[in-house]
């Protein structure tokens, strides 16, 4: 019998001889959830985890005949333990789909994994653009950061921001932020003042945020990942910089639905570009937020949504495929798929197997004592705007 603790080769070489199978037990369809529930970025994992139980809740746990059983496991935050856990998942348990991904590296290193084994790989969280390039049998239901990043350049230009400090996350997604937006921002003729970087692992942004203020932008341009937020307008405040006349704006990951609340009023303001807020205005969104919040106690944000879509992905690619759950034939279900999301109409690129959706500009205000992204503008079905370009 295997091991429980498999090597890295061993698990090799079965997910070779698992390349032209699927799951052992016909009636039932496997999804190796793996997010992380503890570490830096346990806040999506939270979050995912509490949107793929209410999808349950609401759909039951039967499909097309297909029994669908979830196996939950934690990263930690770390992608080398994603990379083992999809391992295990595959070779041990079997699994039709690996799920979940909170960050790029994670997404990154299972890639290998799924297109060897040929099993989907579901990305509800990570946001770089180039995740849905590196296997034929990955999706995503979440985003892409350059989605977001171009909308909110076109914006700035457009509202008398002419020149502005960057500040990223030093890794890919933070790269993909920086890029979009600069080049966007520039070909109407803004200018950048500074490119900061900041360490993804345990963040101080109060030095650079100094470096920025000195700089006198009319705007910070921001990007961190989901969980971050709340550090970075705390420490936007404490340097004052919410007085001194230097605008907010960013991807909407900055003010994360789960950490706006205890934000303070110093996040009033805010002015951001992405897809979901726990305010849209919609029957659909609003009967989500309250089942999700009766359940839960806490707020959805952006992260749960693309667990929610990505369940119901998989719920609407069973049903087409009347229960066969190979890659090649749920992947080719899933192409093309359209529903109404809480974020509003979403579809699966034909082309790309990535997301298309609306992005939305919103202003953080109060509403009934409480923060919220309010939103004003919408852009319809975008598209990523990095693989668009290549063609
Ligand atoms: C990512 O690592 O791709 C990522 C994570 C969290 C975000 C955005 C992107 O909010």
């Amino acid at each position: 019998m295997m091991s429980k603790y498999v090597t890295g080769a061993v698990a090799a070489l079965a997910l070779g001889a698992l390349a032209t199978g699927g799951a052992y037990a016909q009636g039932t369809v496997k999804i190796g959830l793996i997010v992380s529930m503890t570490g830096q970025q346990a806040s999506t994992g939270k979050q995912i985890k509490a949107a793929v139980d209410l999808y349950m809740k609401q759909h039951g746990d039967t499909v097309a005949g297909k029994k669908i059983e979830v196996i939950l496991r934690d990263s930690g935050s770390v992608p080398d333990h994603t990379k083992r856990l999809a391992q295990e998942l595959i070779v041990n348990d079997h699994v039709n789909i690996i799920a979940g991904f909170e960050i790029t590296p994670a997404a990154l290193v299972a890639a290998p994994l799924a297109t060897k084994a040929k099993v989907v790989e579901l990305v509800m969280a990570a946001g770089t653009s180039i995740i849905t390039e590196k296997s034929p049998y990955i999706v995503r239901t979440s985003f892409t950061v350059p989605q977001s990043a171009v909308i909110i350049a076109d914006w700035a230009a457009q509202n008398k921001i002419k020149k502005v400090v960057t500040i990223v996350s030093d890794y890919a997604p933070g790269y993909d932020a920086e890029k979009s937006f600069t080049e966007r921002f520039k070909s109407h003729g803004g200018q950048i003042l500074q490119a900061i970087r900041v360490p993804l692992a345990n963040p101080d942004f109060a030095p650079f945020l100094q470096r920025a203020a000195d700089a006198k932008p009319d705007a910070i341009y921001i990007f961190v990942p989901s969980g971050q937020g709340g550090t970075f307008m705390k420490q936007f405040t404490e340097r004052g910089l919410d007085k001194a006349g230097i605008k907010l704006i960013g991807t909407g990951d900055v003010t994360d639905d789960d950490l706006l609340p205890g934000m303070g009023d110093a996040a009033i303001g805010t002015v951001t570009a992405h897809m979901y807020s726990a305010d849209h205005q919609s029957a659909a969104n609003k009967a989500y937020v309250a089942a999700f919040e009766k359940a839960n106690h806490f707020r959805p944000n952006f992260m749960s949504v693309g667990g929610y879509d990505g369940m119901h992905l998989i719920y609407a690619a069973l049903k087409k495929t009347k229960g066969k759950a190979d890659a090649e034939s749920l992947i080719a279900a899933m192409k093309g798929m359209k529903w109404e999301s809480p974020r509003g109409p979403i579809e699966i690129d034909p082309q790309t197997r990535d997301i298309i959706q609306n992005i939305y500009i919103r202003k953080v205000e109060k509403k009934d004592g409480q923060l919220y992204n309010v939103e004003f503008e919408t852009f319809k079905a975008v598209k990523d705007p990095v693989k668009a370009a290549k063609k």
